[in-house]
């Protein structure tokens, strides 16, 4: 079987469904269940015994250990992470705390039990760890996309935690030699993804009649990847990737943020038409800017392209369709994770 962490979150959750959908190997998964962890996105492993879950954190290394000594994992797929950069402006503990500290404590408990096993499962097993793109900080304007040799700039306590993880996981493979796998990958859109970030945020926004806040001048580029194609890529870097390299995962779909407003809004303009007329691009306003703000992120996925053969599936046009029509189909999920801590966090940001 495969131990995952983290995955009750968006990516984290995907990835569980689409793994099982794929492939009849179990999968154990350890999540703390912290705001952005949530059951009802695995709900239909209900009763499926290839999933089995456990509340509880990376950091804690007497579960972890007797988890892998239970359940004798192939490989650690490690998803589990403070994930986002307006809540680290706020206050940046407990993304040390995860992020960092738990990364550390999750490496030495997977040492500890990689180093007892046999030459055979030994040489087999990996640890994945996923990590994201703006560990390299921000690229200017028509500068050449991130490669996997891109220096190393974090600017916001996110990422900067990310980047710390990063080089642990490097350390781990380079002074212990864990087979460690490292991905790169560029911001995701689509299913469960929780309405603090910008595309759910927008689509849940527009439907409540709410305003939807731009920061800054909305010029910021993005590179958007549907969720599902980052799970590929990380099944293939698993199956294939070379022990110690890291891969970028991108979608060359680099999008300024008042264009992704605008796509968001003319489909629900198309799909959800607002009662009184109009369009939700009218519920568009500029709100200050994230202190920090990154301009522009641009991931060059040719290495795992060309390596391993993955390429995305989807286009940013049918992935954005795909997102948008799961929100309409699924309110009653929004409506759940917008609980008590959710509005507090919205109340703190925007208001
Ligand atoms: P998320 O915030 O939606 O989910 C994170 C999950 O980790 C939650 O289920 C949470 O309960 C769990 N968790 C948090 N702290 C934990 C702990 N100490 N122990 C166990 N579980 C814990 O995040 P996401 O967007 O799904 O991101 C998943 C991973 O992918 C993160 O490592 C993130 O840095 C990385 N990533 C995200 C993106 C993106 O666009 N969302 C892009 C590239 C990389
Ligand atoms: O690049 C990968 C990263 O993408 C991941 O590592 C992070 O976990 C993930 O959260 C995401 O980070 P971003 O900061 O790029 O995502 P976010 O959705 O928070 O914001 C996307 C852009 O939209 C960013 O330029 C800020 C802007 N934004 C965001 C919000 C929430 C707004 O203009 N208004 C908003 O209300």
């Amino acid at each position: 079987m495969i131990f995952v962490t983290g995955g009750a979150g968006f990516i984290g959750s995907n990835f569980v469904l689409d793994w099982l959908a794929q492939t009849n190997e179990p999968v154990f998964n350890l999540d703390k269940l912290t705001y952005a962890g949530n059951l009802a996105n695995l709900q239909a492993l209900q009763g499926d015994g290839r999933h089995i879950f456990v509340q509880g954190d990376i950091g804690d290394t007497a579960l972890v250990a007797r988890l892998l000594a239970e359940h004798r994992p192939r490989a650690i797929v490690n998803f589990a992470a403070e994930s986002h950069v307006d809540r680290s402006i706020h206050g940046a503990e407990d993304f040390i705390a995860t992020n960092i500290v738990g990364t550390y404590r999750l490496l030495e408990s997977a040492r500890a039990y990689w180093s007892a096993l046999d030459a055979d499962a030994r040489a087999a097993f990996r640890f994945l760890h996923v990590s994201t793109d703006e560990v390299y900080g921000s690229l200017a304007p028509g500068a050449a996309a991130f490669t996997e040799e891109h220096v190393y700039e974090p600017n916001s306590p996110y990422s900067a935690s990310k980047a710390a993880s990063d080089h642990l996981v490097r350390a781990w493979h380079h002074t212990h030699g864990l087979p460690v796998l490292t991905t790169n990958c560029s911001n995701n859109y689509g299913p469960f993804h929780f309405p603090e970030k910008l595309i759910p945020l927008m689509i849940v926004n527009a439907l409540a009649g709410k305003a939807l806040p731009v920061y800054g001048d909305g010029q910021q580029v993005r590179d958007w990847l549907y969720v599902t194609d980052h799970c590929s890529a990380i099944r293939r870097v698993l199956d294939a990737g070379t022990v110690g390299e890291t891969y970028n995962v991108g979608g060359w779909n680099e999008k300024t943020n008042l264009s992704i407003v605008h796509t968001v809004c003319d489909l629900l303009d198309e799909l959800a038409p607002r009662a009184g007329g109009g369009s939700y691009r009218e519920q568009i306003t500029h709100v200050k800017d994230r202190p920090g703000h990154d301009r522009r992120y641009a991931i060059d996925a040719r290495k795992i392209e060309r390596e391993l053969g993955w390429k995305p599936a989807e286009t940013f046009e049918t992935g954005i369709r795909k997102t948008i029509a799961w929100y309409l189909a699924n309110a009653e999920w929004t409506r759940d994770v917008q609980s008590g801590a959710y509005r507090d966090w919205v109340a703190a940001q925007y208001e």
